[in-house]
């Protein structure tokens, strides 16, 4: 019997970040790359202050324990890659698909 959430207690579940964090239900403009979206005079988004739309590292009692260092680490990354390099699109590439196509499989 499912509950008023759609899935019962002990069932595993399975949250698409991809599409949570795309999705206008939960996010103005979903598909603008917007870096203003978190003023940089704001707080850190997190789970909890974006009520649970926003969950590259998880929630609850089991979130990641390196999400502020990973945030801050990819900021540093980015700017000492960005400095070096001029990126492109490889000559014949693909064009860069908005949609993710997930294949995977889990072995119990
Ligand atoms: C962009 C980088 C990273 C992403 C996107 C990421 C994402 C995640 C996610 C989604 C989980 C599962 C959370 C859950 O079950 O609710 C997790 C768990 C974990 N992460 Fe990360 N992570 C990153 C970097 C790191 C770094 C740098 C460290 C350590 C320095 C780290 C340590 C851990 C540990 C120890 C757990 C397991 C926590 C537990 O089960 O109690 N992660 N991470």
């Amino acid at each position: 019997m499912h509950t008023e959430y759609g899935f019962c207690r002990g069932e595993d579940i399975f949250i698409s970040v991809w599409n949570l964090h795309r999705s206008p239900k939960h996010w103005e403009d979903a598909d603008k790359f917007n870096p203003e979206r978190w003023p940089l005079d704001g707080p850190n988004p997190n789970e909890t202050n974006q009520n649970f739309s926003y969950l590259p590292f998880g929630g609850g009692p089991r979130k990641c324990v390196g999400d502020m260092f990973a945030t801050f680490e990819t900021v540093v990354a980015v700017a000492m890659l960005v400095r070096r390099f001029d990126f492109q699109l490889a000559l014949g590439a693909p064009p860069v698909s908005k949609y993710l196509q997930i294949e995977f499989w889990i072995h119990f």
